[in-house]
């Protein structure tokens, strides 16, 4: 397969996806420290919460915002809580997303505990659940004990390699049902049928533009664009736009937020064009719907939304959460309440999070901010 890098304009939940040839622009001008965190020093740290957490900020998260705050008590917990500047109050009005993306971070840390034949208890919302945003309390306290009977995660060795693949995947290599039944292993559901599919398709694609011509939502997203390799090592977070073409065009001042945020725009246009043909090449899905929509099965959702991405990767598949149908703001209530029609969600059953599987070019990882940034005293 080609090695695609993440040269793109926009590509998380929103954005241009402007995908870059040949370059003619210097190869290293490609961000030097945002990925570092993903280069896991073989030598693991003597605490095991660091340890765990280390791989935990290598979790998917909504916008990669990294919302993610440690508080380490005294030898063997530690409390979590959410960074609220890091919250995207116009796509995820009531933070389910941010909440989901704690889920799959302690997902992760409890699989690098367990590698070092330690558990990890989880006590979620400590203090209670906090309605209808985020707030100062804890979103989990951690307590990391020694335990000989562990049982380690065969997952875990695909946390490095882990990706949200956001390019169009091959259309012509279908994604069988026995493949798609792995990804998903009883912890979501799956649809291969074509009809289904398309019928989902169309509700994914509907959403999409009304966010993206959303000046207030699609804004939220242009704001945390990083344009080229600079701009993603000093913020190593948000949505990456790296790579020769990105470089050049902004060189010559042919790319920048403003010209991303007016739809009348070259840049603005082509971004959507490409962004549609990525959202809408779906090979399979894969969806995970909650019994309810309480913080606690947010991060439940986490946990099994980043073990279907792990799954995926060990399988060679890519995979791409698809979130704007599932938003909760009055513009996108239509695509909102069809999806759940579709998938059979009833009553206070909630969709929580749908993505496409499939076979994609390879792409590098996305920028982390270092462990150290997210650990409080
Ligand atoms: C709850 C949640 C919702 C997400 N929604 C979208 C989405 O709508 N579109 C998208 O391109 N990526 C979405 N993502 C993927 C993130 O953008 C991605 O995890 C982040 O940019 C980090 O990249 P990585 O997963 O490759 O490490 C979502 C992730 C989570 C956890």
């Amino acid at each position: 397969m080609p090695m695609n890098r993440r040269t793109v304009l926009a590509a998380a939940g929103t954005g241009l996806a402007l995908v870059s040839g040949a370059g003619f622009w210097r190869v290293t001008r490609v961000p030097q420290t945002a990925t570092l965190p993903w280069r896991l020093d073989p030598t693991p740290p003597a605490d095991v919460r660091l340890d765990a957490f280390r791989h935990a900020i290598l979790a998917p998260n909504p916008h990669n915002r990294q919302p993610w705050l440690i508080q380490l008590m005294g030898k063997d917990e530690a409390l979590i809580r959410c960074d609220l500047n890091k919250r995207l109050p116009e796509t995820d009005p009531f933070d389910r997303q941010i909440t989901i993306g704690f889920g799959t971070f302690i997902e992760l840390a409890r699989m690098a505990a367990a590698e070092r034949g330690v558990r990890m208890d989880i006590i979620p919302f400590p203090e209670g659940e906090a309605f209808p945003r985020l707030d100062d309390r804890p979103v989990a306290r951690l307590k990391f004990t020694p335990d000989p009977m562990v049982i380690k995660d065969m997952l875990f060795a695909h946390i490095p390699t882990r990706r949200s693949n956001k390019e169009p995947y091959d259309l012509s290599r279908a994604v069988s049902e026995d493949l798609a039944a792995q990804v998903a292993d009883r912890e979501a559901a799956f649809s291969v049928d074509a009809k289904f599919v398309g019928s989902l398709r169309a509700a994914v694609l509907d959403a999409l533009l009304i966010e993206q011509m959303a000046p207030l939502k699609y804004g939220e997203s242009v704001n945390l664009i990083r344009i080229g390799h600079t701009e993603v090592d000093a913020n190593p977070d948000g949505i990456d736009l790296v790579g020769a073409q990105i470089e050049a065009l902004k060189a010559i001042g042919m790319l920048d937020r403003t010209q991303l945020a007016d739809p009348k725009s070259q840049s603005f246009q082509i971004g959507l064009e490409q962004l549609q043909a990525a959202y809408g090449s779906i090979p399979a899905l894969v969806w995970i719907t909650s019994p309810d929509n309480s913080r606690a099965d947010q991060l439940e959702t986490g946990r099994r939304y980043v073990r279907a991405n792990l799954r995926a990767t060990s399988l060679g598949l890519g995979m791409h959460p698809m979130s704007q149908s599932l938003q909760e703001y009055p513009a996108v209530k239509t695509a909102f309440d069809r999806i759940h029609r579709l998938l059979g969600a009833t009553g206070t059953q909630r969709v929580q999070m749908l993505a496409r599987i499939g076979y994609g070019p390879l792409v590098t990882p996305s920028p982390r901010w270092p462990l150290e940034k997210h650990i409080r005293s």
